[in-house]
C-alpha cells in the first residue's frame, strides 16, 4: 500500500481506449486470426460489448471496419458512403450508449483494392492532395453519423487543417481531431491487417508515407505541423518501441500525446503468455504503465476492456 501511496505513475480505466473490429451481418462474433482474445463483431454484438466497456470505466472506443471485400475499389469510395458499416455502427452505439466517445478512423485502406491509405499513382506513390479531398468527405460522413473524434491515420500532409476547416463549416465545432501525426512504417501492424482482411490486398509497402523508424527529429516536425493545423490530440504508433518518441513529444508540446499499442505488440505478449512465457496481465500492465510513464495521456490497446475490468476488480480503479 505504501508503494501505491508513492507510485509515480497510475493507470486507470479512463486511460485505455478499446479498438473494435466491425463486420457486417447479425449476431456474429468471430476471433481475429493471430490475436487470441480479440474478436470481430457485428453491430448488435458491438453495442453489447461497448456497454461492458462503459461499465468498466472506459471513455472511448475506436471502430475499424473488417472484411469489406466486395466493396473495395481503387478510390475507396465506400469510405464516403453515409450508410457504410462504420456509420451504421456509430449510430447504433451512440443510441444505446450515448456517453461513450467514438473514435472513427479516417483513412482509405479498408476500402481500397490496393490496400493503401489513399489514392496512388501508377508507381504506387500516394497522391497527397487528391487523397485529402476524399478524407475530408470521410471525416464529414463520420461526424454526421455521430462520431465524436475523427482520427486521420493515413499520414498525408496537410489533411488536419482541411478537415478542421470543413468540420467547422459544417457545424461540427465540437468534433475533435486525433491526428496520427507520427506513424512509423512498422512490421508490427501485421496481425491488424489480418484482422481487418487487408493483408492480402496490400500492394507494395507504406514506406512512402509512413515514417522511417530510424528518425525522431522528423517526428517532432510531423507533430508540430499537425498541432499547428488544429489537431486536438496526436498519436504515436506503434507504442512501446517508440517510448522515446512519446517522451520527446509529451515534453515538447502541450497537446495530449496518445500511444497506440498495436496489434503486433498485443500478439507478441498474448502468444508468448499463452505459450507459458509469463503471465499475460502482468506483462500487459507493465507495458501499458511504461507507455504512461513515457508520457502517453491515453493508450489504444486491444486489452483495454480486460485490463480495465482487472483494475476495477482489484480495487485499483
Ligand atoms: C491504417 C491502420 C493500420 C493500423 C490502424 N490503422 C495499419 C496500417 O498502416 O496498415 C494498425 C493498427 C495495429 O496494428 O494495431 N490506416
Amino acid at each position: 500500500m505504501l508503494r501505491d501511496m508513492v507510485a509515480e505513475t497510475v493507470l486507470k480505466p479512463a486511460d485505455l481506449i478499446q479498438p473494435i473490429f466491425m463486420i457486417d451481418g447479425e449476431a456474429t462474433i468471430e476471433s481475429a486470426p493471430l490475436m487470441p482474445g480479440v474478436n470481430r463483431m457485428t453491430i448488435d454484438k458491438a453495442v453489447e460489448y461497448v456497454k461492458s466497456c462503459q461499465s468498466a470505466g472506459l471513455c472511448a472506443v475506436a471502430l475499424f471496419p473488417a472484411e469489406v471485400k466486395d466493396k473495395k475499389c481503387a478510390e475507396g469510395r465506400e469510405a464516403v458512403n453515409p450508410e457504410n458499416l462504420i456509420c451504421r455502427a456509430i449510430e447504433a452505439i451512440k443510441k444505446a450508449v450515448p456517453e461513450i466517445k467514438i473514435i472513427g478512423d479516417v483513412a482509405l485502406d479498408p476500402y481500397t483494392d490496393h490496400g493503401h491509405d489513399g489514392l496512388i499513382d501508377r508507381n504506387g506513390y500516394m497522391l497527397n492532395d487528391d487523397t485529402i479531398d476524399i478524407l475530408v468527405k470521410q471525416a464529414l460522413v463520420l461526424a454526421r453519423a455521430g462520431c465524436d473524434i475523427v482520427a486521420p491515420s493515413d499520414m498525408t500532409d496537410g489533411r488536419v487543417g482541411k478537415i478542421r476547416a470543413e468540420l467547422e463549416k459544417a457545424g461540427f465545432q465540437n468534433t475533435l481531431i486525433l491526428s496520427y501525426a507520427v506513424k512509423y512504417a512498422s512490421a508490427l501492424y501485421g496481425p491488424f491487417r489480418g484482422a481487418v482482411g487487408s493483408d492480402g490486398a496490400l500492394r507494395g509497402d507504406k514506406k512512402t508515407y509512413q515514417m522511417d523508424f530510424r528518425n525522431i527529429k522528423e517526428a517532432v516536425t510531423e507533430a508540430a505541423a499537425d498541432i499547428a493545423e488544429g489537431a486536438d490530440m496526436i498519436m504515436v504508433k506503434p507504442g512501446s518501441p517508440y517510448s522515446d518518441v512519446i517522451y520527446r513529444l509529451s515534453q515538447k508540446f502541450e497537446t495530449p500525446v496518445l500511444a497506440y499499442q498495436v496489434s503486433g505488440e498485443y500478439a507478441g505478449l498474448k502468444l508468448a503468455a499463452d505459450a507459458g512465457a509469463f503471465d499475460f496481465k502482468s506483462a500487459m500492465l507493465e507495458s501499458l504503465i511504461g507507455l504512461k510513464r513515457a508520457g502517453a495521456r491515453a493508450i489504444f490497446t486491444y486489452a483495454a476492456l480486460e485490463i480495465a475490468e482487472y483494475l476495477q476488480n482489484s480495487g485499483r480503479a
